[in-house]
Order: C-alpha cells, then sequence, then structure tokens
C-alpha cells in the first residue's frame, strides 16, 4: 500500500464523556469490532475497582491496561483506527486537552436519561475551539430517556451545535426495539439477551414491514412515524462539510451494553469522519504526504513499574515515519536518530518499524523531547499545536526525608518534566522551597502520589496563598526587578526556561503592581521570542 492509501485509511479520534455515561463500554465494544477482544475484558475489568479517589489512582492500580494515558489501535473494515484515551479527571486537566491536540475527530457519549453533563460541555468546548468533528452517541437507550427531540434540542440549545440525527430509535427503556438508520432508510431491529456478544442479532426491515409494526407497541409505532416525519421535514440536513468542521455533529442512538447500534456508530464514524488533515505550521499548511514531521503531546514516566522510564508520545502529523530514521528536533535545531519508538497496547509494547500520518508514537527514553516539541525531516515545519493554560493553584514543595534527597529530586525533575505541574524557584533568598504551579489541585495529589510510589520519595506539600501568577516579557528592561514595587504577598520567581514570573496573592496585588510598575509588560503565559504565546487552532 501506498503512502496516499495508508494515511487515507486513518481515523485518529477519542471518546469524550461525563464520568458513566459508558465511555470504557463503548470502547471495549469497538475493540470487539476490530478483534482485540482479551484486552475489551480487561477493560471492564478496570470498573470493578472504582472506590478511589482519583482515576489517576485507579489506574495506577490497573497499571497492567494503562489505556486512559494511551492509544489503542486497531484495525476495522479496512481502517486503521487509532483511539486515544482522554484521562476522565474530574479536575479541568491539560492532560486532556493535550490529547485532544492529537485527535482529528470525537466522539462524543451522552447518558440519554441525563443529557449533557459538566465534563461533557467542558470537552466539547475545547473541541469547538479547535473545529474537531463531533459525533454524539447517545447511551442507554435501552433505559427509559429523556425524549429524543429533547435531546437533540438540548445539544442545539445547551452546546450551540446543530444536531443530525443519522439513526432514530424504535422506542425506549423496555420498549426499545432498534433503531431506524436515516441513510438508508432501513429500521435494524436488535435482539435481547446478546449482551457482550460480538455483534447483537440484528434483523433488517423497511419501515412498512409488518415485522416492525409487530415489535413495537402500536402508540409507539404511530409516535416513530410522526417522529421520522418531523424529521425529515424540519430537521437537520446532513452536511459533510458541516460535520468536518464541528458545525453539525451526526447523532447515533443505541445501547453501548448491549452492543446495539454501535455498529452503525462506528460504521457511520468511519465513513463522515475525515483522514488526517494537513495542519498548520508557521502559517501555512504542511501537506500529510509531505516528509515525515510531527509533534510531542505527551510525556509520561514510568508507565511500566518493570521498566522505569519515560515515553513520549508523538502524533505524527504528515508522511511516513521509519525506524531509526533521522528528524530534526525543530526546537533545538539538532538532528535525533528516531530509535526505541513503540506502539503501545495495554501493557504489551511492540517496536514499530513504519507509521504514518494520524498515528501515535511513543519514543521509549528520549529526554531530550518536551511536551509541543517538533521533529521533522523537513526542517523549517513547527507545530505550535499545544495549547498552554495559566496554572491557578499553588503548592510549597518540601522534602521531609533529607537523607532521600537524591531520589526526591530525581522524582521531581522527571515527573515536572512531564509538564502538567510546573516548578517555580522563588528569587528572595529566604523563600527557597520551591513552588508547584497546576490548573486543578488534583494534579498535585496525582504529583505527590507518584512521587512516593515511583520513586519512593515522600513529599509533603503546602497550600499557598497565591491566586495566579504574570510572565514578565524576557525582553523588558533587564534592570527593572532592582527597582521593582512588590505589594505584600508577591513574589518573584523563575520557571523552567528561566523566564521571571510573579505570584500574585489576588487582583488588588496586581493592580497595585499595575500602578507603581507602569512599564513591565506582563502576560497570563510564557513568552516566546517577546511574544505571548498562545493557543493555535489546527485549521
Ligand atoms: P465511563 O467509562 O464513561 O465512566 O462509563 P462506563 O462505560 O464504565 O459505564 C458506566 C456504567 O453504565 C456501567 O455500569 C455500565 O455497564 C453502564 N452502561 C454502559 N452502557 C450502558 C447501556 O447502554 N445501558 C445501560 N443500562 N447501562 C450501560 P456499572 O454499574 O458501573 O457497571 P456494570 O453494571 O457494568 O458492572
Amino acid at each position: 500500500m501506498g503512502i496516499r492509501e495508508e494515511i487515507q485509511r486513518r481515523r485518529t479520534f477519542a471518546i469524550i464523556s461525563h464520568p458513566d455515561a459508558g465511555k470504557t463500554t463503548l470502547t471495549e465494544k469497538f475493540l470487539l469490532y476490530g478483534h482485540a477482544v482479551q484486552l475489551a475484558g480487561s477493560v471492564t475489568a478496570r470498573k470493578n475497582q472504582r472506590q478511589s479517589t482519583s482515576d489517576w489512582m485507579e489506574l495506577e492500580r490497573k497499571r497492567g491496561i494503562s489505556i486512559s494515558s494511551t492509544v489503542l489501535q486497531f484495525d476495522y473494515d479496512g481502517f486503521r483506527i487509532n483511539l486515544l484515551d482522554t484521562p476522565g479527571h474530574q479536575d479541568f486537566s491539560e492532560d486532556t486537552y493535550r490529547v485532544l491536540t492529537a485527535v482529528d475527530a470525537v466522539v462524543m457519549v451522552i447518558d440519554a436519561a441525563k443529557g449533557i453533563e459538566t465534563q461533557t460541555r467542558k470537552l466539547f468546548e475545547v473541541c469547538r475551539r479547535r473545529h474537531i468533528p463531533i459525533f454524539t452517541f447517545m447511551n442507554k437507550l435501552d433505559r427509559p430517556t429523556k425524549d429524543p427531540l429533547e435531546l437533540l434540542d438540548e445539544l442545539e440549545s445547551v452546546l450551540k451545535i446543530e444536531a443530525c440525527p443519522m439513526n432514530w430509535p424504535l422506542g425506549n427503556g423496555f420498549e426499545f426495539r432498534g433503531v431506524f438508520d436515516r441513510m438508508t432508510r432501513q429500521a435494524h431491529l436488535f435482539e435481547y439477551g446478546s449482551s457482550g456478544s460480538y455483534r447483537a442479532p440484528v434483523e433488517i426491515a423497511s419501515l412498512a414491514d409488518p415485522l416492525v409494526r409487530e415489535r413495537l407497541s402500536e402508540g409507539t409505532h404511530r409516535r416513530l412515524l410522526e417522529e421520522i416525519e418531523i424529521l425529515d421535514h424540519a430537521g437537520t440536513r446532513f452536511d459533510p462539510e458541516g460535520a468536518a468542521t464541528g458545525k453539525i455533529t451526526p447523532v447515533f442512538f443505541g445501547s453501548a451494553r448491549n452492543n446495539f447500534g454501535v455498529q452503525l456508530l462506528l460504521d457511520g464514524f468511519l465513513a463522515h469522519a475525515e483522514p488526517p488533515q494537513p495542519r498548520k505550521s508557521n502559517g501555512s499548511f504542511i501537506p500529510v504526504e509531505s516528509g515525515f514531521s510531527g509533534f510531542i503531546f505527551k510525556i509520561q514516566a514510568n508507565m511500566d513499574p518493570r521498566h522505569r522510564d519515560r515515553i513520549a508520545f508523538l502524533r505524527v502529523c504528515s508522511g511516513k515515519f521509519t525506524r531509526d530514521m533521522t528528524a530534526v528536533h525543530a526546537q533545538s535545531g539538532k538532528e535525533i536518530r528516531l530509535s526505541n519508538a513503540a506502539k503501545m497496547f495495554g501493557r504489551d509494547r511492540e517496536t514499530v518499524d513504519e507509521a504514518y500520518a494520524g498515528d501515535i508514537i511513543g519514543f521509549v527514553g528520549q529526554s531530550s523531547l518536551s511536551i509541543g516539541d517538533t521533529l521533522t525531516e523537513t526542517p523549517g515545519i513547527m507545530y505550535r499545536e499545544i495549547p498552554r493554560f495559566p496554572p491557578e493553584c499553588f503548592a510549597l514543595l518540601f522534602n521531609p526525608n533529607p537523607s532521600k534527597f537524591k531520589r526526591f529530586r530525581e522524582g521531581v525533575d522527571q515527573l515536572l518534566q512531564e509538564g502538567v505541574v510546573q516548578g517555580l524557584q522563588p528569587r528572595n533568598a529566604s523563600q527557597q522551597v520551591p513552588v508547584l504551579a497546576a490548573v486543578g489541585p488534583l494534579q498535585f495529589e496525582v504529583f505527590q502520589y507518584r512521587l512516593e510510589n515511583e520513586y519512593g520519595a515522600e513529599a509533603r506539600l503546602e497550600q499557598a496563598e497565591w491566586k495566579f501568577l504574570r510572565w514578565v516579557n524576557p525582553q523588558a528592561d533587564r534592570a527593572w526587578a532592582a527597582s521593582v514595587v512588590l505589594p505584600t504577598g508577591t513574589i518573584l520567581a523563575d520557571d523552567a526556561r528561566g523566564q521571571t514570573v510573579i505570584l500574585f496573592p489576588g487582583d488588588w496585588a496586581l493592580s497595585v503592581f499595575s500602578e507603581k510598575n507602569p512599564s513591565i509588560l506582563l502576560g497570563d503565559l510564557p513568552f516566546e521570542n517577546g511574544i505571548e504565546s498562545e493557543e493555535v487552532s489546527a485549521r
């Protein structure tokens, strides 16, 4: 197969949902279609241990699977599917956002009894900002649900996206009998009692077929015909362009647990989701069939406790990767030999010999790679896909066991490199304890937990009173720091790249600061060449 065919058959996506809407169950069913059966069993097993305080800790116990931190690759119907899992932290998490930079589409799972929930809304917002195509799966139709027309309205009014039902439920709750495929005008009648099987047994018939009438009560049948008429006349029309740019969401109904409607979702998704599209570098789009290029969207230490290592995950944006090739590391301008590339499926690692645009590869032990970095065969390409978020939580980091200093240092350094938590070093001599900064407080809990479990180093974290920080433009006059006037409780610190930041205890302190030091330019995010960095959309 040539490079064009390989790229065209790739579909790279993530499933987003509010916890308990059915993401794990749907993932498992998708894997069954990809014949990755054994692992699918394990994915469900994860759920039996859901008593822990955070997803990470649960994940920690289920390290053998690690699906929450990586990608599942499988083949189905000629497609090569890369399914990335978004970590399900309740916290606003940068991690999740970064994963979404690496996908070309998402499947949004909604519990049809509950409608749109908070986490779904937050994740949806990110997808919308990036114009990521969104496919909706209304799940749990085997239970009483909200009225399907109301669910469509909710998508339109709450999320402000046009919803186009691709299929429509035949009844709901105990009377759920299947779905009507609006594209082929065929009813798919399901049979119960087949839970977990490869595919729910299905009978296909036209709406006029007596079989359809027989399976439904008279009232439900009448209502179904009316609803379909309403949709045909007044519903949103399917428009592939609208779906590809995230303006319209194709909506599918079904039940993940019973494997009803899952194949229609998968087939519909594959038919309408686009293969990898050109991504932007320095204002121009890089064709997917040009030389190899990609960017690092995630770094994770110690994925497998048997090997203490660090894996940098790269999304291939263009071309073909081959094992041991050399590429330019755009940030440093140095050439790197890309050895130790791995594909992960649960606990197993497999060496990657080749990969194409759309694929995700993990580089093991490449310590020079950081989040956001570009690797490219063609010099001059630099992707700026990774959004940054200003931290809003701060803590002081203490080492209670000075005898374990080395371990502590090593652990802290490695975990900071993953980039979820940032380390800041106060300038003031009386305030030498490092400060950790994160977007959500759960990140500190995870940091402390991992430091102890992965590096055997205890840490004590003390909540700090700062409310936010600002970066100082590094091109500002170097002499400013000597004469700067700092409001009470405000301090200067250095970030990991040596840029100056100011930690403020509240809005009032920022106002006082700006009044007293009008010439100092501050930014919410680090500056790059004197310009404040920002999120750059993929399209
Ligand atoms: P999540 O990953 O989004 O958090 O959700 P998950 O798949 O774990 O599903 C949450 C619960 O919802 C599970 O029940 C799961 O079985 C159930 N579920 C998923 N899809 C459907 C569906 O189509 N219909 C119904 N009725 N339930 C569904 P649980 O009680 O946590 O586990 P278990 O009963 O499966 O052991």
